[in-house]
């Protein structure tokens, strides 16, 4: 009975430290301000274990190697994800500097898994600069983005240019791929 009070009485005392943290605003939601390693690492592993279980159901396309696919992926890519993710002989951006959790450097890191790659651009992540592309982008359009992402690495910044037509912007490989799946007669 008496360590049932004293249960109590912690359990209401640190409920209470809970509302004063909260509502006296003490926590800080800067981005410039990173969080304790403690706590980045359990978020980490969180979103991890959280990623890896969603994507663990999906199949992964079998012509992923496809040039046509990457060279797809690389026009979307360049449009979308340089600016955060950078791009081969590309710098580092104010945008990207200033972000936290600061985005992967896609062109050093690649990606571990094609799966959790698909889901993580699919659905984008809570509370992080990560958008969801899924409600703008089709699957086979987000494969060709994951095809991309595993040659990146490997991906010299002259190859990068021919990739993407040199100019940085929009080149010519899209082209055809509205309409269908790149005219490469390999997809589907
Ligand atoms: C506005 C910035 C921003 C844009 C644009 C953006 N991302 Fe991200 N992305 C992030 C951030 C931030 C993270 C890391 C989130 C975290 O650590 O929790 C991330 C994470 C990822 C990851 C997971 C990496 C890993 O190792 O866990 C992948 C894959 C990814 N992005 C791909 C893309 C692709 C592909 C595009 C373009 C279609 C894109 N991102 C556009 C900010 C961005």
């Amino acid at each position: 009975m008496k360590t049932l009070k004293a249960w109590s009485v912690l359990v209401i005392l640190l409920l209470l430290g809970v509302g004063v943290f909260l509502v006296g605003g003490a926590y800080n939601f800067a981005a410039d301000e990173p969080h304790w390693t403690a706590t980045e690492a359990l978020i980490g592993y969180a979103r991890h274990r959280s990623v890896d279980a969603r994507a663990a159901d999906i199949t992964v396309p079998g012509d992923l190697s496809d040039p046509a696919r990457v060279a797809a992926g690389a026009e979307q890519y360049q449009a979308m994800c340089a600016g955060c993710h950078l791009a081969p002989g590309q710098g580092s951006g104010a945008m990207r500097d200033g972000l936290y959790p600061r985005p992967p450097d896609l062109t050093d890191h690649g990606i571990h898994d094609p799966r959790s790659a698909f889901w993580v651009i699919k659905h984008g992540i809570k509370m992080s600069g990560m958008p969801a592309w899924g409600p703008s982008h089709d699957d086979e359009t987000l494969w060709d983005i994951v095809a991309l992402l595993q040659t990146l690495p490997d991906t010299s910044e002259s190859q990068w240019e021919n990739l993407t037509g040199g100019n940085g912007e929009h080149g010519t490989t899209r082209a055809g791929r509205q309409h269908g799946h790149g005219g490469s007669g390999h997809s589907h």
